[in-house]
Parts: structure tokens; C-alpha cells; sequence
């Protein structure tokens, strides 16, 4: 009997319409289908596939042990996320030794700030795998906002608010365009960095977007400090055009 495939499968933004042809063939074929969760919850990835995921597929729940309760850097953060990729490997190793195939479904694409990558870089060199990929989160939030965020030579660069304030000014003093990923608790931290780069003027934030309760507003109608996971700012370039 030959060992399954490991199939990483970006989802796209958001809406489930928003899903590559390829993406539902591949969950569809799968016996087993797997993805990250918050404890408790039944997980935004699982979310977004639910109409292709059938009862006699065996479905495998990965739960974080923890989000953003713990900062990130911290040592006990480190190590209890690797310790829960490691155990997250085991379980879909041995779905995979038994012949059979797992869709590990990804948010946007699977190779962008994806957890999937965790899983890939350890299974990788021991099964067959392979990548589906996905419309990026940053691509259906800029869609939403009817924002072309690119022209001519613009450079766009992407950015993690999770890097200190001082960096990312620094990082959008050097591009033409910017998407912030990661806001949440660094809502206040990046919207410090666009004002002093003074990218305030045109810069959007975008929740959800393309999912239910998606919101797009001026960065500078953004006053409070409250950001959910899902969201990010996008500043569009202004570059060459005929
Ligand atoms: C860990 S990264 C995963 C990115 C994902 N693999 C992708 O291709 O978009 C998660 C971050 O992506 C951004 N993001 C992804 N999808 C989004 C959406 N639909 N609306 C707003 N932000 C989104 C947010 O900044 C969020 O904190």
C-alpha cells in the first residue's frame, strides 16, 4: 500500500465563492480533511469550505494551544507551538501511513504567513505533498475596497504589524505601496507608523473582507483601537500612469 499525499489547499479571502476550481476537487477528494482551529471554535478555515466537505469524510481538527494570549518572541510560546506542530505532524502522519490523503486547508494561500508551512517543512521530506494555491487575504481586501494598489513601477511592499513601530516606518519610507497584515492588538502600533511615515491620507483598513461583516473604511475614520484577526491596511500606490 503506498503512503497518502499531503495536499495544502488555499482557500482564498474569505467567501466561499472565492474557492479555485481546483481547490474544491481537491477537498472533495480527499478522505481526510484537516485545518486549524481556536480551541473551541469550529475554525474560520473549516468555515469557508463547509459546503464541500461531505459526513463520510474523516474530518481532523488541529486546536492551537494558544493565540495571542502569549507574545509571540516569549520561549514558552516557541515551544509550546512547536511542540503542537509536532504532535499535529504525528496525527496526520498516520492517516497518511495508512494510504490515505489529507487536504490541509490554508486561509488565503498556503505559502503566504501561512501555519500550514509548520506542517509542510516537517512532512515534506517523508510524503508526497502537494499546493493548491490560493487567493491571498491582501487580494480580496483590496478587491473589496475597489482599490488598484499597483501601477507602472510601483513597488508594494508587505508588512507584519507584529515588527516594531520604527521598522515599519522605516519599510514604507522605502515602497510605493503597503498591505499591514497581523493587525489585532497592533492596530494602534500601525496606524502610529503610517501617520509619522504620513501615508495617513490615502491608507484604508479593511476587516473581513469579502467575508460576512466585512467593513472598509479610511484608516483616519478608524479611531478606535479594536482590530479583529481578519484584518489589515492597505496604502495604494500612485505610480505611473498613461
Ligand atoms: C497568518 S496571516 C495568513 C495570511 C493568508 N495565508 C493569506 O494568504 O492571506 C493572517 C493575516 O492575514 C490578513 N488577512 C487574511 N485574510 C484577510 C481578510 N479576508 N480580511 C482582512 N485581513 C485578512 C490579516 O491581516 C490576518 O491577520
Amino acid at each position: 500500500m503506498s503512503a497518502g499525499k499531503l495536499i495544502g489547499v488555499g482557500l482564498g479571502p474569505g467567501d466561499p465563492e472565492l474557492l479555485t476550481v481546483k481547490a474544491v476537487k481537491a477537498i472533495k477528494a480527499s478522505p481526510v480533511v484537516a485545518f486549524f482551529a481556536k480551541a473551541g471554535r469550529r475554525g474560520n478555515a473549516r468555515e469557508i469550505a463547509d459546503c464541500w466537505i461531505a459526513h463520510e469524510q474523516t474530518e481532523v481538527p488541529l486546536y492551537y494551544p494558544m493565540t495571542t494570549e502569549t507574545r509571540f518572541d516569549h520561549p514558552v510560546y516557541i515551544e509550546t507551538l512547536r511542540a503542537f506542530y509536532e504532535t499535529s505532524c504525528a496525527t496526520l502522519a498516520a492517516h497518511l501511513e495508512a494510504g490515505r490523503d489529507v487536504a490541509l486547508l490554508a486561509e488565503g494561500d498556503p505559502f503566504f504567513y501561512g501555519s500550514f508551512m509548520h506542517i509542510y517543512a516537517r512532512l515534506r521530506e517523508r510524503f508526497e505533498t502537494a499546493i493548491v494555491p490560493g487567493v491571498p487575504g491582501m487580494a480580496g481586501c483590496w478587491s473589496a475596497a475597489e482599490t488598484p494598489m499597483t501601477w507602472g513601477d510601483d513597488v508594494l511592499i508587505v508588512l507584519p504589524a507584529t515588527l516594531p513601530e520604527d521598522e515599519i516606518v522605516e519599510r514604507l519610507n522605502c515602497c510605493d505601496a503597503a498591505v499591514i497584515m497581523k493587525l489585532g492588538a497592533n492596530l494602534p502600533k500601525a496606524r502610529n507608523a503610517v501617520l509619522r511615515a504620513g501615508r495617513a491620507a490615502s491608507a484604508l483598513y479593511v476587516e473581513r473582507g469579502t467575508m460576512s461583516g466585512e467593513k472598509v473604511l479610511k484608516l483616519a475614520d478608524k479611531t478606535d483601537d479594536s482590530a479583529p484577526y481578519f484584518s489589515l491596511i492597505l496604502i495604494p500606490g500612485e505610480g505611473r500612469r498613461p
